[in-house]
């Protein structure tokens, strides 16, 4: 397993890789890698000869008031992660080298980002989509993998790859949870103990609402309303969103008669977590 910072010397090894036939996967991540990242890149090795982890904490991404500085970052521990389960290659740039002097390019998206956490977060999707098609550009790989906690951010990375025929295979891997139900996330190395208990609120109401679901409830505000009321019994919790939209349009909808997405974000303390859940896998 290498690590690498620079796009030449990325280009250079997939080069050598295509000149012997292999393909390539690609997990695109911001390091500080869990569990989650590990079945990206389990799924990545299963289908691909080869297997590229980005390791990048994209600035662009970041809204002005957000995390970019305090995100956490630990290449050793991200390395030693990749290498137990069969990565090939790190790309690990720094900024400079994915943004030069003068960057003025991007890619913005006008569908599926007006709601959610395009909503909360205005700047993100245009900052994830401009990296992950450089990423992209950069290691031109056959299927790329994305976990299905950030549900908004893969129907975007869909959507962008069929608009701009980008001839990648988009991988959705499910949601990987902690023992007690938290899904994972590196931002739950925020958490205070306290926090990381009541945290849990988030997995509770997950669970709440996949129950409701499965128990027949098809309207979308007994359903949200019922969930709001879970988290609101936390104190240190405060909703940003409990939503149900359009699986496929990212739209919010008043009944549940078609696949839906019921997605959620909550911040605990000065934490903000997602978790979510699609109809279909109830
Ligand atoms: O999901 C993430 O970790 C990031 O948004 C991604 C896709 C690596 C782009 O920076």
């Amino acid at each position: 397993m290498k690590i690498v910072t620079t796009i030449d010397e990325v280009r250079k090894q997939v080069k050598q890789w295509r000149a012997e036939g292999l393909t390539v996967g690609l997990v695109p991540t911001m390091g500080y890698l869990h569990e989650g990242h590990a079945s990206l890149i389990d799924a990545s090795c299963r289908d691909n000869d080869r297997t590229v982890v980005s390791d990048f904490v994209n600035p662009m991404q970041f809204g002005p008031a957000e995390d970019l500085e305090s995100y956490p970052r630990d290449i050793e521990h991200d390395a030693a992660l990749v290498e137990a389960h069969g990565g090939d290659l790190i790309f690990h740039p720094e900024p400079e080298e994915m943004y030069h002097d003068g960057f003025s390019s991007f890619v913005d998206m006008t569908v599926l980002t007006e709601e959610l956490c395009g909503l909360s977060r205005p700047v993100h999707f245009r900052g994830v989509c401009t990296v992950v098609s450089k990423l992209f550009h950069i290691v031109m790989p056959d299927r790329a993998y994305f976990g299905k906690k950030d549900a908004q951010q893969l129907a975007v990375i869909r959507h962008m790859v069929d608009d701009l025929n980008m001839d990648i295979e988009i991988i959705g891997c499910p949601i990987v949870r902690e023992a007690d139900g938290l899904a994972k996330s590196s931002r739950n190395t925020y958490l205070s103990e306290e926090e990381r208990k009541a945290a849990l609120v988030l997995s509770k109401s997950i669970f709440l609402g996949m129950e409701m679901v499965r128990n027949g409830e098809t309207d979308c505000k007994v359903i949200t309303d019922a969930m709001k009321q879970l988290i609101g019994q936390e104190p240190l919790a405060r909703i940003d969103y409990v939503k149900i939209t359009d699986a496929k349009t990212m739209q919010q909808i008043p009944v549940l008669d078609r696949p839906a997405l019921c997605a959620i974000a909550v911040y605990i303390g000065k934490t903000r977590l997602i978790d979510n859940f699609f109809t279909e896998d109830v």
